[in-house]
């Protein structure tokens, strides 16, 4: 199938490419651009360049996000209207792209970052509707509510993904969500337990979420194996088969979990 990734240029984006670029054709979206053939200049709040970029494509992987490179109290007050643009005006963008042109699924990258304002300690069970102390996880949880919307009001079939803290293998081994796991472990007492995921686990997630079609709309915990006794796994399990291959204990370094 063909598959428009949003957010392409980023760290994760180029993870999918290339997980995915074997099985399907792919079109790259992103306002950073890219030195490749398939790359399309989209900016997720322009609706017309959202509607062109879509033409032709039977699903999404929207990964657009703002990046917050710093815990600063002035900068992350700057940050907050680009970030409820991005991940909540962008999402309702994308989504409405993607229902006009029928696109069969859309997968929506969110992050556990949206429930970081539940309590130490608590199980988050898949239907945990988003709760966050910040506006990062609060941003990426309006999106979740927008693609919920989209599902119940206009039908499009929508999976949503909240990742743990990513962790990349090259560039020796740095996290992709350093800033956001040294902040969760800055605030004891606040939220779950930082989780972390490998970048394999989660696009194989994705690409899994992308070939299903139901159910029309389902969220799902997409993190470390270590991090099951607090993430809810179960969903991911049952409906995509996924599992993940890596923990993370008891050092925070990825161990293959034994098949
Ligand atoms: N990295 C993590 O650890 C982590 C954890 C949880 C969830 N996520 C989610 O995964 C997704 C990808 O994360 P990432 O680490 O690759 O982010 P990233 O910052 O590396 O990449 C984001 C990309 O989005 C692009 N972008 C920004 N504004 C845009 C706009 N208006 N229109 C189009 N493109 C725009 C940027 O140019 C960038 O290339 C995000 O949605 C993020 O919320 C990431």
């Amino acid at each position: 199938m063909t598959v428009l990734i949003t957010g392409a240029a980023g760290r994760l984006g180029r993870r999918l490419t290339r997980a995915l670029e074997a099985d399907h054709d792919l079109v790259l979206g992103d306002i950073t651009p890219l030195d490749d053939p398939r790359f399309r200049h989209l900016d997720v709040l322009d609706l017309a360049a959202a509607r062109e970029a879509i033409q032709g494509c039977d699903a999404v992987a929207h990964l657009a996000m703002l990046d917050c490179l710093s815990g600063d109290m002035e900068q992350i007050l700057d940050y907050s209207p680009g970030a409820l643009q991005v991940h909540a005006v962008g999402t309702h963008t994308m989504l409405r792209a993607a229902m006009e042109a029928g696109v069969r699924r859309f997968v929506y990258s969110s992050s556990v970052s949206a429930v970081d304002g539940i309590a130490p300690g608590t199980f988050v069970a898949s239907d945990c509707r988003h709760f966050s102390n910040g506006i990062y996880g609060m941003s990426k949880g309006f999106g979740e509510d927008i693609c919920r919307m989209f599902q119940i009001r206009f039908g499009v079939s929508v999976a949503v993904l909240r990742l743990g803290n990513v962790y990349m293998p090259e560039n020796g081994g740095a996290w992709m969500g350093n800033v956001y796991v040294e902040d969760l472990e800055k605030r004891p007492g606040s939220g779950p337990a930082p989780s972390r995921v490998h970048v394999d686990d989660v696009t194989r997630c994705i690409a899994l979420a992308l070939g299903a079609t139901e159910p029309a709309y389902s969220l799902v915990h997409v993190v470390g194996a270590d991090s099951g006794d607090q993430w809810d796994l179960e969903a991911a399990r049952r409906l995509y088969g996924w599992e993940p291959r890596y923990s993370f204990s008891p050092d925070g370094l990825p161990h293959p979990v034994e098949a």
